[in-house]
């Protein structure tokens, strides 16, 4: 099977093979070719030039697209997300608005207690049903590898719940999903904390590890939720199921789990709100990616992550939505690249890489998504016609994105 996708204006996000990251100055590297063509063999990018070069005769190919002057960028990667979840959270909405931090609410019992109680009346396929429309959702906008992690069950029979909810997804949805175990995410109403750190080491992850439901495990490491020493202990049984740590960090304050994680070889640190310069040193000489949410600190007027400093520094950096429904109710990339440029001072470029080649490490996938490289999933989208690669963050809501691909299938 093999699709033709001619006459685009700028074909945009070119790596050569082999590159997994791009850190510090090389983020501002985007490649791209004008008046370009893609060619895509059974779901992989297998050859792209300019139209100028076009083989004489053309392609035999089974089908094709005009582009009609779109540009094309490869698919968004999103490695962090809570998209299983029930129902909604807008009276908490309400209540910020009227002075209440995330943390005071979270204090008073609310947040993603609110959400695990919810959750907890929900059939595993009524929490699919809900779950496949944000997909659905965000596929739309452009979206074709998420990872999404569980965390609103709390307790051992509805963080299996999640977890199977996401395997379900992996299974029916085109786009790549990678699911995460965040047992440790707050603790269950009916538990004591050290009691339900217990039951996450000894009840819940021998369950996800002999049964293979999650790829990665991640702690909320914060004030009020899980310290690093909870953190040290469930990363240490996790890494007996093989599981890697992808970790929330810093995100109300500077707590200490960052070097956690990194000494326990996480692939991501992410949030970092509140993320201390000393930090920097630590993941400097890692293979740990940061990952940066601003669309959270957006939606909770919170300070954002100093992704900026981070690559001046040298670091590459990773950005993600947070889809969840207490701090970030929207898995909307475009959006998260915009917030990236506007508030955290990045270029499109780099904005742009790191919602696609460094998103894509964030999740282990680097290998087979996140740009336009020859073998990798032809995953990507046509924009209609726009001036320049910089307007697609400058044009903050506009919906430019015309056409999906995932697989080399288009999207309807
Ligand atoms: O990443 N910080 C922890 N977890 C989510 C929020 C979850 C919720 O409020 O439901 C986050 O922001
Ligand atoms: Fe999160």
């Amino acid at each position: 099977m093999r699709l033709l996708v001619s006459n685009i204006k700028t074909l945009a996000g070119i790596v050569g093979e082999g590159v997994s990251r791009l850190q510090g100055a090389e983020m501002k590297r985007l490649s791209m070719i004008d008046d370009a063509w893609l060619l895509v063999e059974n779901g992989k990018i297998s050859a792209f030039g300019s139209m100028a070069d076009m083989p004489s005769g053309g392609f035999s190919v089974d089908g094709e697209i005009n582009a009609q002057g779109g540009t094309v960028l490869p698919s968004w990667c999103d490695p962090h997300t809570h998209i299983v979840y029930a129902g909604s959270r807008e009276g908490e909405f309400v209540d910020k608005i009227m002075g209440l931090s995330y943390a005071e609410i979270a204090r008073r019992g609310g947040g993603i207690l609110n959400s695990a109680d919810l959750l907890h009346t929900l059939s595993e396929d009524e929490l699919y049903r809900q779950a496949f429309c944000r997909a659905q959702e965000i596929m739309r906008k452009g979206t074709g590898c998420v990872e999404i992690k569980s965390g609103y069950g709390l307790n051992t029979t509805d963080e299996i719940k999640m977890l199977r909810v996401i395997q379900r997804l992996k299974e029916s949805l085109p786009m790549r999903v990678v699911s995460t175990f965040l047992g440790a995410h707050a603790v269950g109403r009916q538990y004591g904390h050290d009691e339900y750190v217990d039951v996450i080491i000894n009840e819940m992850l021998p369950e996800v590890g002999r049964e293979r439901l999650a790829d990665y495990v991640d702690v909320f490491c914060d004030e009020g939720f899980f310290t690093p020493e909870d953190t040290d202990r469930i990363l240490e049984a996790a890494a007996r199921w093989g599981l890697k740590p992808k970790i929330h960090v810093d995100e109300l304050a500077a707590t200490g789990g960052l070097p956690v994680a990194v000494k326990h070889g996480a692939l991501s640190v992410d949030h970092l709100e509140n993320m201390p310069e000393s930090e920097f040193a630590i993941l400097k000489d890692s293979a740990t990616m940061p990952t940066v949410l601003p669309g959270t600190s957006f939606f909770l007027n919170m300070p954002y992550a100093p992704a900026r400093k981070m690559i001046d520094a040298g670091l590459g950096v990773a950005v993600a939505s947070d889809y969840n429904p207490g701090s970030t109710p929207s898995g909307d990339m475009k959006f998260v690249v915009s917030l990236a440029c506007i508030k955290m001072r990045l270029l499109p470029q780099e904005a742009i890489n790191a919602a696609t080649l460094n998103a894509a490490y964030a999740m282990g996938l680097s290998g087979d998504y996140g740009s336009i490289t020859p073998g990798k999933a032809a995953n990507f989208f046509i924009t209609e016609p726009i001036p320049s690669v910089n307007y697609i963050p400058y044009a903050y809501t506009s919906p430019i994105i015309d056409k999906v691909f995932i697989n080399g299938a288009e999207l309807h």
